[in-house]
């Protein structure tokens, strides 16, 4: 049952929030925070900052009626490929086939969760895909987001170990007052906004998702009206 809150910081996992999972849940999620800490263990705050979405993602996805064992997996291994080196990262993503339409150096940042999103399903064959989805487009969303699509998207741009901006303060304070796909578009586009203020290079791409998801809401808008 979602919790209400009533302060600032209502975004926040509360402390002691229970999820109750069934015994093969707890199991595989005691195996992968202990492969994540592994595989991160040489970037000790990417740890921190993956176990932090994990936690977050599993309390949106409560919030929101999302699979929270779902979301909490993808949240732990959303960066699992952070630690790979640059040249290597871009060379796995080109084996991979990964095409945004310019070169892979200009947006090796974006390449980790697409990259991880082909090889941990090798790993993990019991998961389902919508979890390595979620991993792919956690960097540069999609036209077509779903809900733990969303729910990974946002856990990562708020977590609370993320120093606060004027965008991540407004997306943390809706949380739990509008739906998702608000919350979601409230934290894509001040991501975007974030990319222009500091004169940084816009994925191409971007702009088609954003006039995708744009055409979307405004027909949702239309329909209920
Ligand atoms: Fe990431
Ligand atoms: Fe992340």
């Amino acid at each position: 049952m979602a919790k209400k809150h009533g302060s600032k910081k209502l975004w926040m996992p509360p402390e002691g929030e229970f999820v109750e999972y069934e015994p093969w849940q707890r199991l595989t999620l005691t195996r992968v925070e202990a492969d994540t800490r592994s595989q991160l263990a040489p970037r000790p705050r990417r740890l921190d900052h993956s176990l932090s979405v994990a936690r977050t993602a599993e309390h949106l996805a409560t919030l929101y009626g999302v699979d929270s064992y779902l979301a909490r997996v993808a949240g732990l291994l959303h960066d699992w490929d952070k630690v790979v080196p640059r040249d290597e990262l871009i060379a796995r993503a080109r084996r991979f086939g990964i095409d945004l339409g310019v070169p892979l150096e200009k947006v090796e940042p974006l390449l980790h969760g697409m990259v991880a999103a082909r090889e941990l399903p090798q790993r993990y064959p019991h998961l389902p895909a919508e979890v390595w989805h979620a991993i792919a487009c956690h960097t540069s969303a999609a036209q077509d987001m779903g809900p733990l699509d969303m729910v990974l998207f946002v856990a990562d741009g708020i977590e609370p170990l993320r120093r606060e901006s004027d965008g991540i303060r407004k997306t943390r304070e809706l949380v739990g007052k509008v739906s998702l796909e608000d919350v979601f578009w409230n934290a894509f586009v001040g991501g975007i906004v974030y990319v222009l203020e500091g004169g940084r290079y816009l994925l191409p791409r971007t702009i088609d998702i954003y006039n995708s998801l744009a055409r979307t809401r405004a027909h949702e808008r239309r329909e209920r009206a």
